[in-house]
This record gives structure tokens, C-alpha cells and sequence, in this order.
């Protein structure tokens, strides 16, 4: 969604801008922009589309200054157009905004009666308006700004260049991630880590309404009435490898194939953090978990973990539902949120109401110092290094490896299994790595079928048990990013309404592990291909060895165990991948979508 960068220099900042946007591409964005302080005062570019486009604008420009911010607009109030792009300014100063001002239609009108000029659709554009609004009654840029914070009701974070203080950049924050960073060659902002230069080897997250004014050497943080905060930021260096798609086409294509790593990774650290859990398992009443997307699906699986092998009752909620139907939560239970982002709007809504009903709240995120692993009691991350493809792979296959340790870890915590029976979980568990390489060489197979999908309408995915829920994924992958409709279905629901769907050579990916529902699962098959569709059969090598001759199949590695959807997951990406790639859709930055999504 909407990024943010901003660089205070002793050098010329636009390269450092442009650099830092196409750093936070991957999140998704429909316009971009920049603006610069100089002699000349505020300039202010912007462009519809790709950041492409502005590039090749301010090539003609040779723009030059020492204080900048730029953004990436993923459009929520206006169309996508060049004047609804960030920054918005005035002659006095310019704003580049992620989040919602909520009270934006009261203030527009208040300030047009005032006299000032709108420009735009948006409701960012109130905001320089109001801070100018401060300025022409003599406020200084800082009392202006504070002035206009307290005027502003939602959730932000802003990056501020005032005309008549270019020696300072200012950033806040209130409810919108940004972080700061200083490094050897100047000072900057972002929306996230991913924004910040080379150079940057030190950061600190700003806390809600606190203001940071940057200059070229050092920075000021306050709160909104001027108090002084003190605290030291955190060494970091940056991942400059995520930003390369090294040897792959895509950054999707990369990340499918960094599972068996992430996923030895995420096994490693997860197993190391179960003694410091801040709760006994076994006295856990129910758990809850919630999330958002790909996220969501995970916890849906994870509800068949907990539940059969630990019998832990679980609740899942999609994360901008759960608020609103006023949930019973167990006294004695446990809230946990996913998210790979670590930053879902929705999620963390959720996540801060659970912790108002007193619940205990744990995080499973892939951004160690997200939102969301601030401010959940305890917090467990995916170890699936940064993801850049919209499309979750290696999170997603990654949050499943932490459920799925912990659903073991629970099974003995409750005494629910023989010393035997948990044993072989564990060598299940330990055995994904191999076994998602194996997966991997599929990726022939894999690319043909994608590449068949190329002339169809609609693709479904049934499933059943785990594998269900799965389903549902497989057809979001698809959708996603192929732009496909496809949609997933519980293998035994079919029958109840989506079978008037089916038609002659409509595709049906059918999920048939090797478990005790397969008969049940290929007797659903059986309804459809009667009725014309094109089954493809993804499964081991004995549920597929009886089947007729018509029937595709996809061969995936024997593994008869209750965390196989990780390894069809792989399977079902790898397919996803081809197809869209047939049809020549933007793999990594799909249209419309956002990789962080900041606003409810
Ligand atoms: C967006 C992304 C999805 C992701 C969802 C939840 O919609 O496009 O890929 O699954 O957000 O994101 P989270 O970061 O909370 O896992």
C-alpha cells in the first residue's frame, strides 16, 4: 500500500528518493511523486503509473536539492490519476500522507470557505492546506504543524518539507507505521526498513503521535506539545539481497524456491522459542486466531491442526469481521494474530480490541519490529526473510511451519499423545525441508499445467479437511495473480451449489492426500468429471494409482502426514506462477493489490 520516503543530506537527495521508492514498489501503487526543497522553493513532480514514469520525467527535470520526501499512492479517496498523487503542497509546504483522515470532509469544507483552492479528490490534501492555514497567521513550520495535527482525526503517517525551513524534514506518526534512519551521509524516512539507503545503519520506529524533525546530522523526536523524547535507536543493516530477483525471472519465482531454506529456518527458530512461551498450553480454554488474506488461510488450516491433534478448540476470525460481531473470547484463551506484514490495518485493530477485553495476545509475523509484534504480549516470527511478490509464498508456507510446531508443541503440552505418535510429528515436521525441495522439481509439470490454464475462464479448487482451506488459497493464488477467477470450494460442498458451475472443460484442481477422506474426496471428483470438468488430481503416488485415464494428475512427494498442505501449497504457488506468467500479468506487482494493506 501508500509508501513513504524522505532524505535530509549534505548530497543530492532525488536519487536516494527515486531509489527508496522502487525499494517499496513491491508494496503496490498506482502514482508517484516526489518534492524538493531548493532555492526555487517547494517543486513537487508527480506522475500516474509506474515509477517509471517519473523517472523519465525528472530525467528531463535534473532536479536537484538536499531535503526531499516522495511517495507511492495506492488510491483510496480519488482515482488513480496524476492529481490525486502524493505529495500534495502548497506554496508553503508539501505532505506525502499513508492512512485515512477521517474528518476530511468537514475540514475541505471549513478551509474552502476559508479560501483555499483544492486540487485533488483526496483526503490528504486537507492537510497542507490546514498547516498553511497556521502559517498565515504566523505560526512557525513546527507550531503550524502541531496546530494542524490536533485538528486531524484517523490514522496517519506523514512526511513534511516546509519552503521556509529546508535545513529540517519532519515525520509522524499516528497509527501508521514510519520509521527513521540515520547513517554516515544524512537522515531519512519511510513507511518501512525496505525505504532506507544503503547507508542507513541505524533506526528507530517512531511511537504513536510522536514528531521527529530530521536535519542533515542529527534529529529532534517530541510529542505533539514540544516535550522532549529521549530514546536510542537500533543498529541495523539493511537486506540489500531481497531487492534482487538474482538468477529468477520474478521475485515470486525466487521466493517459491527460498521455501525449503525459509522453511528450515522458520522450523529452527520456532522450535528454540517454545520454552519461553508466556502460557501453558495446557491450561488454554480455546484459542482464537485472526488474520487477514493469504494469512487467514493459514489460520483455517491450523484450526484442523489444533484441533485433531492437540484438541484444542480454535476459533479463526478474517481480521476486519472480528471486531464487529462482538466475539466471546475465553477468559482462559489466547488471541493470536497473523500476519506477514505484521502492519494489516484490520489485524491490528483486532489485535489492540482483544488486548482491551484483557485477552493474553501472541503475533506471528515475518517483520520482527512490526506493529503488530510490538504490540502483542509475545510474539513468534516467520523466518521467511523479506518477502517482495504481492502473492504470499514463503510467509505463508512459513506461518504454517510455526502453527504447525505449535499444534505439536500443544499435543504434548496436553498430554494428548503417546511418546510414539508425537515422535513421528516431529520427524514430520523436520522432514519439510527435503521435502519442499522435492516439491520444487515439480516445477515442469507444474509450468504446463499453469500454461494450459491460459484460454480458460474460471479454474476451481476443492478439498477436504485441511486441505480445504487450502483450496481456498490455491484459488486466491491464482486470482491473484493471473487475474483468473477461480474460486475454492470444501470438496463435499460442491453438490449443495457449485456444481451448476461445472461445465465441459472447466479445469478442477482436486487436493487428494493419502489420508482417511481421500475415497470421500475422489468420489467428488467423480461428480464433477461427470458432468464434463477437467480434473487435475494433485496427490501421492497411491491416491492417484487407480484412477481413469482422463484424469490429470500431479504426483507430490509420499508424505502421509497432517502437514502435507505446506507441500501441495508449493505445488499450487508453482502452477499459480505459470499461469500468470503465460498470460503476461505483472507476477510481482499485480494490479490493484497492495503488499501491506495500512487501512481498514
Ligand atoms: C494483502 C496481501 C496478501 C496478504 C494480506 C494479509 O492483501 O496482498 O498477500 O495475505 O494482505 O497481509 P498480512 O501482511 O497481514 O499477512
Amino acid at each position: 500500500m501508500c509508501g513513504i520516503v524522505g532524505a535530509i543530506n549534505h548530497h543530492n537527495i532525488v536519487p536516494d528518493l527515486l531509489q527508496g521508492l522502487s525499494n517499496i514498489e513491491y508494496r503496490g501503487y498506482d502514482s508517484a511523486g516526489i518534492a524538493i526543497a531548493n532555492q526555487a522553493g517547494l517543486i513537487t513532480v508527480k506522475r500516474q503509473g509506474k515509477l517509471q514514469c517519473l523517472r523519465d520525467q525528472l530525467s528531463q527535470n535534473k532536479l536537484r536539492s538536499y531535503v526531499g520526501i516522495g511517495h507511492t499512492r495506492w488510491a483510496t479517496h480519488g482515482k488513480p490519476n496524476e492529481a490525486n498523487a502524493h505529495p500534495h503542497s502548497t506554496a508553503e509546504v508539501s505532505v506525502v500522507h499513508n492512512g485515512i483522515i477521517e474528518n476530511y470532509l468537514t475540514l475541505r469544507q471549513w478551509l474552502c470557505a476559508e479560501g483555499f483552492n483544492f486540487s485533488s479528490d483526496t483526503d490528504t490534501e486537507v492537510i497542507p492546506h490546514l498547516i498553511s492555514y497556521f502559517l498565515h497567521q504566523g505560526e512557525s513550520p513546527r507550531a503550524a504543524l502541531c496546530h494542524a495535527l490536533s485538528k486531524l482525526e484517523g490514522a496517519f503517517a506523514l512526511g513534511v518539507l516546509f519552503r521556509d525551513d529546508p535545513e529540517h524534514l519532519y515525520a509522524v506518526r499516528r497509527g501508521s507505521p514510519l520509521v527513521i534512519g540515520q547513517g554516515d551521509q544524512g537522515l531519512c524516512l519511510g513507511s518501512d526498513t525496505m525505504a532506507l539507503p544503503a547507508y542507513i545503519d541505524r533506526i528507530m520506529y517512531l511511537e504513536e503521535d510522536e514528531i521527529a524533525c530530521l536535519s542533515a546530522d542529527s534529529f529532534e523526536l517530541t510529542d505533539q506539545h514540544g516535550k522532549v523524547i529521549t530514546r536510542t535507536m537500533q543498529a541495523f543493516s539493511a537486506d540489500q539481497s531481497a531487492q534482487q530477483t538474482h538468477t529468477h525471472q520474478h521475485h515470486m519465482h525466487r521466493e517459491i524456491h527460498q521455501q525449503p531454506e525459509t522453511i528450515r529456518d522458520t522450523l529452527r527458530h520456532t522450535r528454540r522459542s517454545l520454552s519461553d512461551l508466556p502460557f501453558d498450553f495446557n491450561r488454554l480454554e480455546r484459542l482464537h486466531i485472526v488474520a487477514c488474506g493469504t494469512s487467514y488461510y493459514a489460520a483455517m488450516i491450523a484450526k484442523y491442526w489444533f484441533e485433531q491433534i492437540a484438541r484444542l478448540p480454535v476459533d479463526v476470525d478474517i481480521a476486519s469481521e472480528f471486531r464487529y460481531r462482538a466475539p466471546l473470547l475465553s477468559q482462559q484463551g489466547l488471541s493470536l494474530f497473523i500476519s506477514q506484514s505484521g502492519e494489516t490495518a484490520d489485524t491490528l485493530a483486532a489485535l489492540r480490541y482483544a488486548d482491551t477485553l484483557g485477552q493474553k495476545t501472541g503475533g506471528i509475523v515475518n517483520v520482527a519490529q512490526s506493529s503488530i509484534a510490538r504490540e502483542s504480549r509475545f510474539h513468534l516470527q516467520t523466518h521467511a526473510g523479506a518477502e517482495i511478490g504481492v502473492a504470499s509464498t514463503k510467509a505463508f508456507t512459513a506461518q504454517l511451519v510455526v502453527l504447525a510446531t505449535l499444534a505439536v508443541y500443544a499435543a504434548s503440552c496436553r498430554n494428548q499423545h503417546t511418546f510414539t505418535e508425537n515422535y513421528q510429528l516431529q520427524l514430520d515436521l523436520t522432514a519439510l525441508p527435503g521435502l519442499a525441495a522435492h516439491a520444487l522439481t515439480l516445477e515442469g509439470h507444474c509450468k504446463h499445467i499453469g500454461q494450459s490454464l491460459k484460454n480458460c475462464k474460471n479454474a476451481f479448487f476443492i478439498g477436504r479437511g485441511a486441505h480445504f482451506p487450502l483450496a481456498l488459497e490455491g484459488a486466491l493464488k491464482l486470482k491473484e495473480i493471473s487475474y483468473l477467477h477461480a474460486e475454492g470450494f470444501g470438496a463435499g460442498e460442491l453438490k449443495h451449489g457449485p456444481i451448476s458451475l461445472i461445465e465441459q472443460g472447466v479445469p478442477v484442481f482436486v487436493l487428494a492426500p493419502k489420508n482417511q477422506l481421500l475415497e470421500k474426496t475422489l468420489a467428488n471428483m467423480e461428480e464433477v468429471a461427470a458432468r464434463g470438468a477437467r480434473c487435475i488430481v494433485l496427490g501421492e503416488q497411491q491416491s492417484l494409482q487407480n484412477l481413469p485415464a482422463h484424469i490429470e494428475t500431479l504426483q507430490l512427494p509420499e508424505f502421509e502426514s497432517p502437514f502435507s498442505p505446506i507441500l501441495y501449497a508449493i505445488a499450487l504457488q508453482l502452477i499459480a506462477y505459470h499461469a500468470a506468467l503465460a498470460l503476461g500479468t505483472d507476477v510481482d506487482q499485480p494490479r490493484n493489490l497492495a503488499k501491506s494493506v495500512t487501512v481498514e
